[in-house]
């Protein structure tokens, strides 16, 4: 493997018999290519949710043609609408007959100085970032809890986090408050999860390069973000899914709240 021009993993069977149910994978970033991911590594159905319903049926079907699987269910899902929260956990139980990993992948971002900063942006970062992510932890904890205690296994939470939890930069103040709270969630949720048998973990990236996060920010903020890693490129969206598929096998059976970094860049 050529670390600066990285070769596609293929699936290693690593989600053999699981059922797997993920947000905001109607994009072309990370969401859509850990969908692929967990198809890729066998699981048995899967269940894919956004806030965008035209993407979103038409990424079931690309997802259908291109792994071969059938059982690819779409729903519509705001993560910050608490009623469609539940009613996407309703329909992934349905349709999964049991979901065995939730992937947490929705994340909102803006670019603006805080003292720019008014509340409405503020609160929206927030609550589809954190909130969102803690909505869909806390209804799926409660439902792995169930299946746990009716002797049928417990299941595992991937959270989708950001180096950015943990570092430092410019006019990300919401974004990042809202990441070092998916971290502090994560952490604290594996605890109460570690009772009925749900491990929780979480991803954090630091820069995924794809068409449409080129599309939105600036090419001089992209430019400078890369040549801080150490690989001077950011990472390709299947290689944070790779870390999501690790998280979400028996491989990291061992590993509850923790927060596994994606990036070449060392400070
Ligand atoms: N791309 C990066 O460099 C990077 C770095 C660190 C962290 N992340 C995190 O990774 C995750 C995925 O980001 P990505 O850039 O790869 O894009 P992505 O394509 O995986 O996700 C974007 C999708 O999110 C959907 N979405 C937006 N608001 C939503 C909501 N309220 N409810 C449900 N879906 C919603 C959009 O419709 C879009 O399809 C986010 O949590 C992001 O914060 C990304």
């Amino acid at each position: 493997m050529d670390i600066h021009n990285p070769t596609y993993v293929s699936g290693h069977g690593l989600l053999k018999h699981r059922s797997v149910l993920i947000t905001a994978a109607a994009g072309a970033g990370i969401g859509f290519a850990a969908a692929k991911k967990c198809v890729e590594e066998g699981c048995r159905a899967i269940v894919i949710s956004d806030i965008h319903d035209g993407r979103l049926q038409e990424s079931v079907k690309k997802l259908q043609e291109e792994t071969g699987l059938e059982q690819v269910y779409g729903k519509v899902c705001n993560v910050a609408d608490e009623e469609q929260v539940q009613a996407l956990i309703a329909f992934a139980e349905d349709k999964l007959a049991g979901t065995d990993v939730l992937i947490n992948n929705a994340g909102l971002g803006t670019t603006k100085a805080l003292i720019e900063m008014e509340d409405p942006e503020w609160m929206k970062v927030i609550d589809v970032t954190l909130n969102g992510t803690m909505r869909m932890t806390r209804h799926m904890m409660k439902v792995m809890k169930t299946r746990y205690e009716s002797g049928k296994g417990g299941g595992v939470i991937v959270n989708n986090a950001s180096v950015l939890g943990w570092r430092a930069q410019k006019e990300q103040s919401h974004y990042a408050a809202a990441k070092a709270g998916v971290m502090a969630l994560t952490r604290c949720a594996a605890l109460e999860a570690a009772e009925f048998g749900v491990r929780i973990n979480a991803v954090s990236p630091s820069l995924a390069v794809h068409p449409m996060l080129k599309k939105s920010a600036p090419p001089e903020l992209l430019a400078e973000l890369e040549g801080k890693e150490a690989y001077g490129r950011g990472a390709e969206v299947w290689e944070v899914a790779n870390i999501m598929v690790f998280l979400a096998s028996d491989y990291s059976s061992y590993l509850t709240g923790e927060i596994i970094s994606c990036s070449s860049q060392r400070s």
